[in-house]
């Protein structure tokens, strides 16, 4: 089965946000999207609301029909925002609220009860939780005892790392997954994820079921257009 292609329309708010109006147009963007053939819709409202607003994800909800996914740091906020909203999934980061992108993933055992509290209360009310993560073994391991449904691979080493050399660049990811396969975890990923480096990635990773890709895919739209480029994106991921 191919991995499922959420695309990540932050940097569509972005945009809009910096002339305060409503161009472009965010909900358009989502629609659009699905029309045009993506499997998932991912936001990533931050506390200060920069690109997405809490606001926003209530109108994305109505109109996405596939699948929703909102990403954050589980606070009061988001954690109210998610459980009102109730999308298809929650992926829970461990980012500060000044950090430019989610930089790291979660330590899982200085925050076992943490996340097995948060992630209870998603799951009680039908919501399927993923967890960012590195390739550290011990964090995966103990990323079970979270409960969590899912964990999400931080792909940025991948992403620098492909140039390179993508051998190397992979292995990691490869014996992660392995791992989760192993533990009973569904596999997303993403972060710097790209047309360049996608289709590798895609091809070798054992159970991967779910990409999520913002920045690039909304670059390359610039030059390319959403519909072609989303047609681009899903060809690499055919297997
Ligand atoms: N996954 C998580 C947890 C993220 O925070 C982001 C960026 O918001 C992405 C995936 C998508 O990364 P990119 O925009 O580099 O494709």
């Amino acid at each position: 089965m191919n991995a499922r292609l959420s695309v990540n329309i932050n940097k569509i708010a972005t945009i809009r946000n910096a002339r305060g109006g409503n161009v472009p147009n965010v909900l358009e963007a989502a629609i659009n999207c699905e029309r045009f053939g993506v499997q998932g819709i991912t936001v990533h409202p931050r506390p200060d609301e920069r690109h997405i607003r809490y606001q926003d994800v209530r109108e994305i909800k109505p109109v996405v029909n596939t699948e929703f996914n909102i990403e954050g740091y589980p606070n009061k906020s988001f954690m109210d925002l998610v459980l009102e909203v109730k999308p298809n999934q929650v992926t829970l980061v461990p980012d500060p609220p000044e950090v430019l992108t989610s930089n790291a993933g979660w330590d899982t055992i200085k925050n076992e009860s943490f996340l097995k509290e948060v992630i209870t209360e998603f799951q009680n009310n039908g919501i399927r939780t993923s967890i960012f993560i590195e390739t550290n073994p011990e964090m995966i391991k103990n990323a079970v005892k979270s409960g969590t449904d899912r964990i999400e691979l931080y792909t940025e080493s991948y992403a620098s790392n492909y140039p390179l050399n993508k051998d190397e660049a992979i292995k990691p990811f490869i014996e992660s997954a392995k791992l989760a396969n192993k533990l009973g975890l569904g596999i997303n990923a993403g972060h710097d994820l790209d047309l360049n480096n996608l289709k590798y990635f895609a091809e070798n990773i054992p159970g991967l079921l779910e990409v999520s890709i913002g920045h690039a895919l909304i670059s390359d739209a610039l030059y390319l257009g959403l519909e072609n480029t989303i047609q681009l994106y899903l060809r690499q991921l055919k297997g």
